[in-house]
């Protein structure tokens, strides 16, 4: 009989744990919807997209602490606990397992220095172009994981959280660049593709990328990133090897912006508008794949179905 009293009154205390925790999670979801209008649980859970779905998500305590656990659940091994880019794959490869260190150092958020922005050289990367990187991951030699398989509203809020770990963000909100603009690209033709040539030889791309590409220029070997680990310029024939993205706008992007933190520099000065779709297009070519014909068919296809969409959309309303 005692042992029945005292299993029911076990339950009745567990019980009410039970329902206090609940009942506090769900004032905690109140105040949150309070606050935004919405619960953190609305937001979307998209996965396996690259560029968002959504607008992103508001900034709230309860959204760094989401951001918090993804960090302490995903990140932590290689950028640390600090987000200083020391994390035990990267202390502990050093010192036990040299064969498999990452070539590249965890990017140290501390630092806030990033290469992959779709902001003017030596500024901060937009919000987007975090989640972008994350999602798509800087996969040469297998060494920052792609998280696109996570749902949309953890990337957010591993974005806002990795944020916390410099005051720039803070200090430079005032003047924060805009993304650079980037229109449609043009159709690439024999002649822009030969003028893009000449454009790669006038910047002196060469000097570190090669004359075909191949990342074996004459400046390549002794390279270094701002760690002080030796760095190789990309090699052009394999779009497979690109951190950023390798599709027109991308390249655009990756040679207007720079790549904070490495030998790669910003080319926006010197380059008008038709010179850097002729350089877009000569970058592309170097591909062992690349054939122009192909290249212009898909193009001018994917023009096609864009004009074929609007009208049936004007057709529907
Ligand atoms: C296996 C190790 C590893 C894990 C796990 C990892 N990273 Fe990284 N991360 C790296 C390395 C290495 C780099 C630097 C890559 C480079 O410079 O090419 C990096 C770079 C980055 C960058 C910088 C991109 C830029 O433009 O400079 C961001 C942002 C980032 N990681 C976020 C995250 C987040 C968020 C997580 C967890 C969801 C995560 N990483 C998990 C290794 C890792
Ligand atoms: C001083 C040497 C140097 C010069 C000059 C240089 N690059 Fe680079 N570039 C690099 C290095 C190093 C990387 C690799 C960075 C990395 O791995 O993060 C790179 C990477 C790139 C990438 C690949 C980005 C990605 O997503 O992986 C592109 C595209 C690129 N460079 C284009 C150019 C073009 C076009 C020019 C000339 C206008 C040029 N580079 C001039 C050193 C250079």
């Amino acid at each position: 009989m005692k042992k029945l009293l005292a299993a029911v009154a076990l339950t009745v205390i567990i019980g009410a744990i039970t329902v206090t925790g609940m009942t506090m999670q769900s004032t905690g979801e109140q105040n949150e919807e309070m606050m935004t209008g919405r619960s953190l649980f609305n937001y979307a859970a998209a996965t396996g997209n690259i560029e968002p779905v959504s607008e992103g998500i508001p900034v709230t305590p309860r959204l760094l602490e989401h951001g918090e656990w993804v960090f302490r659940g995903m990140c932590i091994g290689c950028h640390g606990i600090d987000g200083d880019g020391n994390g035990a794959v990267w202390e502990l490869g050093a010192l036990y397992a040299k064969e498999h260190v990452l070539p590249r150092k965890p990017r140290d958020f501390t630092e806030a220095v990033y290469k992959l922005r779709s902001t003017p050289s030596g500024s901060l990367p937009t919000d987007k172009d975090l989640f972008t990187s994350i999602s798509r991951g800087l996969v040469l030699n297998q060494d920052m994981p792609a998280f696109q398989y996570l749902p949309e509203r953890d990337r957010w809020a591993v974005v806002a959280y990795i944020k916390t770990f410099s005051d720039r963000w803070e200090e430079e909100a005032e003047w924060q660049e805009d993304p650079i603009e980037i229109s449609e690209p043009p159709l690439p033709t024999a002649e822009s593709v030969e003028a893009g040539k000449e454009v790669y030889k006038l910047m002196q791309c060469e000097q570190c990328h090669g004359p075909t590409g191949k990342g074996d220029g004459p400046s390549a070997p002794g390279l270094e990133d701002d760690a002080g680990l030796p760095i190789i310029p990309r090699d052009f024939t394999d779009a497979s090897q690109f951190v950023g993205s390798s599709e027109p706008k991308g390249i655009y992007q990756t040679f207007t912006t720079g790549l904070d933190g490495t030998p790669m520099p910003s080319f926006a000065d010197f380059l008008d508008e038709t010179q850097r779709w002729q350089l877009v297009w000569y970058v592309i070519s170097l591909r062992t794949e690349f054939d122009l014909e192909t290249t212009r068919a898909k193009m001018t296809a994917e023009g096609v179905n864009m004009v074929a969409q609007l009208e049936s959309t004007a057709a529907q309303q």
